[in-house]
């Protein structure tokens, strides 16, 4: 991963580095309090180049007089909507972005009308790190200045300072931003990797790393799994050659007593599709499709990093679908834990049956306050919501709410759909229980979300199916990667709102 720049908090009059930035309303006016000379140059410069302060926009000032620095930045907040957590991040994206090969930044977190938050000042700080973020580990050339025009991994300042009203205050609310940042590069971390390095062996070790942050860490392996009849989640992974892994993550942050919540996540580190095979193109994404569990480390991380005041549970189910003579055939039936019976009639839809035994296990072990799972779970969910909205279904109309408005807030926005009878029937087994699939491709994502309904026992659950959101959706102001890191966010919010003890 690229060196991210140093985070600093200084006064906000304290001098700047090689680039001041400074942010604009409405009609590109600056805050009253900087020099009279640099608001002249702006107000000048300003109509020539039409900039009008409008969000994000940016004017870019090369050696003006009228400033020590050697340049100096723009950047527009104005906008209609008041402004959300997530457009701060995309101002510090903005201003990392457009200020590549100066070593020292200083951005003035001043508006025109008046202060920015020490909140909002370390999101700004927190959206520069999540812009700065470059998988670059299997390059071996490093990028170099300006070889890219998006590219800003090979020369980010090695210091971005704020400065802020109360740099105290700031420096305390970045502490927060930075486990959150931290936790959500981890999960973007995990995604990039390739199959052939992150086996679910080798993915269990990873996780075991963050013992140090003190979570406690345990790996189920093959034999465990066995003994649990967990034999859903086995199937999957019996055409590897790579043994399975169930990890459990505890956070233990409040209370003993204290009821936990908990995170469930498909960890499929490659998905061929097994014996029903997936056709070739594009096949090398299916690397990502252990997009949820990564969410859930990248939480769990978070949450630890901040010292969240919260029990919370992680659970990743890793396995590998792969083809082999070995591998489970379509038309297999096979007892999951719960003891329900499921024909696999397609072996490409895996995910659900790694998520069934990970599930009722959760529920059954820990009896949590509520189950939220991620996964890369369904091609439909990208027909039906594109890369903008992650998929959301759930038991529990009070927990959708929550997880919406922690969407809105976060802007990892989830958009919720149906269940219920008529499409639990689709899922209804000839030979089994239940079967893995719907009737063809009609409701897709909703006939997976209904069969891991019956795998949640009553719980309150939500699932998120981020099969358009966790990697290869449209890169933005904050993130240039491939893997977005999309849950960590939205869950630390959802923790934060509303289940942590005071
Ligand atoms: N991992 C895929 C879903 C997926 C597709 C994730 C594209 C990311 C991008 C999942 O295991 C899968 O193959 N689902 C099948 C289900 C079908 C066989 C019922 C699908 O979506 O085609
Ligand atoms: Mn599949
Ligand atoms: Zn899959």
């Amino acid at each position: 991963m690229a060196t991210l720049p140093k985070i600093e908090f200084s006064a906000l009059d304290a001098p700047a580095g090689d680039v001041l930035v400074v942010l604009a309303g409405e009609g590109g006016s600056i805050p009253e309090s900087l020099p009279a000379a640099l608001r002249e140059t702006v107000a000048k410069a300003a109509p020539i180049a039409k900039f009008k302060g409008k969000s994000l926009a940016t004017l870019d000032l090369i050696a003006p007089a009228a400033v020590e620095a050697d340049r100096l930045l723009v950047v527009g907040t104005h906008s209609k909507e008041p402004a959300s957590e997530e457009d701060f991040l995309k101002l510090g994206g903005t201003a990392l972005s457009k200020t590549k090969g100066a070593a020292r930044v200083t951005i003035r977190c001043e508006l025109p009308g008046g202060a920015v938050s020490p909140e909002d000042a370390a999101r700004i700080a927190a959206g520069a790190l999540l812009r700065g973020y470059d998988f670059d580990l299997y390059k071996t050339k490093k990028a170099k200045s300006g070889e890219e025009e998006e590219d800003v991994s090979g020369d980010q300042p090695s210091t971005l300072t704020l400065a802020v009203a109360d740099p105290e205050a700031a420096r305390a609310a970045f502490e927060r931003e930075e486990a959150v940042a931290t936790g959500t590069m981890l999960a973007r971390d995990l995604v990039n990797e390739p199959a052939n390095i992150l086996g679910p062996v080798e993915y269990a070790e990873r996780i075991q790393e963050l013992a140090k942050q003190g979570i406690d860490v345990e790996v189920l392996g093959e034999s465990e799994m066995k003994a649990l009849k967990m034999n859903a989640l086995l199937g999957v992974s019996q055409g590897s050659p790579r043994p399975p892994r169930l990890v459990i993550m505890r956070w233990n942050g409040a209370a003993d007593d204290e009821q936990p919540v908990a995170f469930v996540g498909k960890g499929v580190v490659f998905d061929t599709g097994g014996i029903s095979i997936k056709p070739a193109g594009s096949m090398d994404e299916m690397k990502g499709d252990m997009g949820g569990s990564a969410a859930v480390v990248g939480l769990m991380r978070a949450l630890a990093g901040r010292k969240a005041k919260v029990n919370a549970i992680g659970i990743v189910g890793l396995v590998e679908n792969a083809v082999d003579g070995n591998a489970q055939r379509p038309g297999d039936i096979v007892t999951a834990m719960s003891g329900t019976t499921i024909e696999v009639l397609n072996t490409d839809a895996e995910g659900r049956l790694v998520l069934a035994d990970a599930l009722w296990y959760c529920q059954d072990r820990f009896k949590p306050k509520f189950m939220v799972n991620l996964a890369t779970l369904t091609g439909a969910i990208i027909v039906a919501l594109g890369n903008h909205y992650a998929g959301l279904f759930s038991n529990d109309d009070a927990l959708a709410e929550r997880l919406s408005a922690a969407g809105k807030a976060s802007g990892e926005k989830v958009w919720r759909l149906p269940l219920g009878r008529e499409y639990d029937k689709m899922i209804e087994g000839k030979f089994a229980d239940i079967k893995n699939i719907g009737g063809g491709r009609a409701g897709g994502s909703i006939t997976a979300a209904q069969f891991l309904q019956r795998f949640v026992n009553d719980v309150p659950w939500a699932h998120l199916d981020i099969a358009g959101t966790a990697m290869g959706s449209p890169s933005n102001e904050y993130n240039q990667s491939w893997a977005s890191g999309f849950g960590v966010r939205l869950l630390d919010r959802l923790v934060a709102d509303h289940y942590q003890s005071t």
